[in-house]
């Protein structure tokens, strides 16, 4: 049996990142494809921790340096644990993953370099690696309209300053892991069908 493959979705918030990932999965069910959804931070018990700290009612304090200590844990945590995405992968199921280590490097570097990011992620690196990296690129503008028009109050990392910041992060990153992690930029600032064709073109190629 021929192993899974990994699929990564990454973008700044507002990059209609959710939207597409729900849309494009439940195509490629239709059309029969053998695939699952996971996501990052994960719904686990390391995951949720994380979850705590974002939204802001943990019930304590974490410094950044440890929030991103516990994001490079949960990602080991998330490809290690049974079920998790290691062995789905080796019972050949292909996975479609919402944030994986770029995240890590557009959101935590700062309180680290991001060459440090990438070390403290080397026990993942050395597990899977994405055959396909999907971002969705857009302008920070148009991510902040988007954050407004779902009428949520904005989470931790949601301010113009910090989104330019970690826009900027992913460039960088994307430059260092283009060809390791098989990335390609999608520009989200068009219309969703437009997105999702392509999209669903670039999945349909990998896994087929
Ligand atoms: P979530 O509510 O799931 O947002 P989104 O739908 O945009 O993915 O929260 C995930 C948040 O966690 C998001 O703001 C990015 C942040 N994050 C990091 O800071 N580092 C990471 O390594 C990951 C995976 C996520």
């Amino acid at each position: 049996m021929s192993r899974g493959k990994f699929i990564v979705f990454e973008g700044i918030d507002g990059s209609g990142k959710t939207t597409v990932i729900k849309s494009v999965f439940s195509s490629l069910i239709n059309l029969g494809c053998r695939i699952e959804l996971t996501r990052e931070p994960t719904d686990n018990r390391i995951g949720q921790l994380i979850r705590d700290f974002i939204k802001g009612d943990g019930e304590y304090e974490l410094d950044e340096r440890v929030i991103a200590a516990l994001f490079a844990a949960d990602r080991l945590d998330h490809i290690l644990r049974p079920g998790g995405i290691k062995e789905k992968l080796g019972a050949g199921v292909n996975v479609i993953c919402d944030r994986f280590w770029l995240s890590s490097c557009a959101y935590q570097t700062g309180v680290f370099p991001m060459e440090y990011i990438l070390e403290l992620n080397k026990g993942s690196m050395n597990l899977v690696k994405p055959d396909l990296t999907i971002y969705l690129s857009v302008d920070v503008s148009v991510a902040l309209s988007r954050v407004d028009a779902r009428g949520e109050e904005r989470e931790h990392y949601e301010s113009r300053d910090r989104l330019e910041k970690i826009s900027r992060n992913y460039e960088k990153a994307i430059c260092l892991r283009k060809e390791s992690d098989n990335i390609v930029i999608v520009d989200a600032s068009r219309e969703e069908a437009a997105i999702l064709d392509e999209v669903t073109g670039l999945i349909k190629n990998i896994i087929s």
